[in-house]
């Protein structure tokens, strides 16, 4: 295992991290829940601290994982912004009023889409970046393997991938959950859970975090991973034997998105973050930390290495329907009940 990869572990593994020592003049606390990548949650910690003199602990988990730990803690609440994560499980906690209202004077400053994320949840979430679903996989694993990459949907159900697929579990990771909604609306409900059937025949594993396939497939324990692009690049640039491929059919996106928690005791501190959030320097703390969504914020530089949204072909993905808390719920444990419990 590679230093990095090591580092990340440690620090998944550690629940709560506690940010350096307490500067004399401390203006309170912030408790983060994170589902970006770990480097990336760890970053915006340490510059909004070093800014505010804020105290910033933060917390990395699963879109998922948030939601339901921000559903069990709903009489007392111990989290107060949510940073990151796709966009479906923050529209959810919106319509069960688990996050709270605020109309932040930096939505002007952003794109369309994710305005309309905060629209649509009656300010109660926003757009931080996007992403599209696509494959990651490994070119000299699949070589030894004689196995062609993948190019599309339809391609993953190929004897070829038998045992070699990974995608994470849709119970805790938003990014599964994206992939079941694409193919859901790409194929009509009862065809795609046809074609997540046969899918669970190639699969060997279904992590709990969304970035779990992507790094298998660095390591070379996997072939192929459902996974955002984006988070291909980031294990490319660390060195890895990685490619992707956008599937040939078109494919899904999220919005990452971030929600003040309802009932925050630090509310202040969690508007104050949430601004900051949507600056341009604060977005490019992504890039820094090899991070390659697309920021919301219309002036924050688009990462050179960031997929290209605008040459993705992306299906018209209804962020209402899909992001709407019993359709989200029933979706999951359909998943569960009828693809999850199958042999292999
Ligand atoms: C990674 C991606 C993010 C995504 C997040 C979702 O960090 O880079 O773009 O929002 O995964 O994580 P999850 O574990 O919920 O799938």
């Amino acid at each position: 295992m590679r230093p990095r990869h090591l580092a990340t572990l440690a620090v998944a593994f550690a629940a709560t991290l506690t940010l350096g020592a307490l500067p004399a003049a401390a203006q309170g606390s912030l408790n983060v829940y994170c589902s970006a990548q770990v480097e990336w949650c760890q970053a915006a910690a340490n510059a909004f601290q070093k800014e505010t003199n804020i105290r910033v602990n933060v917390s990395q988990k699963g879109s998922g994982e948030v939601l339901a730990q921000i559903r069990a803690e709903a009489q007392n609440p111990r989290g107060d912004i949510w940073f990151g994560g796709t966009g479906d499980p923050h529209l959810q906690a919106a319509e069960d009023k688990l996050s709270a209202e605020y109309r932040s004077p930096m939505l002007d400053q952003l794109h369309d889409w994710a305005r309309k994320q905060a629209e649509q949840s009656h300010y109660r979430t926003v757009g931080i970046y996007a992403g599209a679903m696509g494959f990651g996989y490994n070119p000299e694993l699949l070589a030894r393997r004689n196995a062609a990459p993948p190019a599309c949907w339809k391609d993953l159900l190929d004897a070829r991938f038998r045992g070699e697929i990974q995608m994470a579990n849709p119970q805790s990771s938003g990014t599964a959950y994206v992939m079941i909604a694409t193919i859901v609306q790409l194929m009509g409900e009862e065809p795609a859970f046809e074609y997540l059937k046969a899918l669970h025949r190639n699969v060997n594993a279904y992590p709990r975090s969304g970035t779990g396939p992507i790094k298998a497939v660095a390591r070379g324990e996997t072939g192929v991973s459902i996974s955002f692009v984006h988070d291909a690049v980031t294990e490319r640039l660390g060195g890895f034997p990685v490619q992707y491929v956008v599937p040939c059919e078109g494919t899904g996106y999220e919005i990452g998105s971030m929600s003040i928690i309802a009932g925050a005791r630090n509310e202040r501190n969690a508007r104050r973050f949430y601004d900051w959030a949507l600056t341009p320097a604060a977005q490019q703390l992504g890039a820094e930390t090899k991070q390659f969504q697309t920021p919301s914020n219309r002036n924050t530089p688009v990462p050179a290495e960031a997929p290209k949204m605008d040459q993705i072909r992306l299906i018209d993905y209804d962020f209402a329907k899909y992001g709407a808390s019993a359709e989200r719920r029933r979706l999951i444990e359909r998943w569960d009940r009828e693809v999850n419990s199958l042999p292999r």
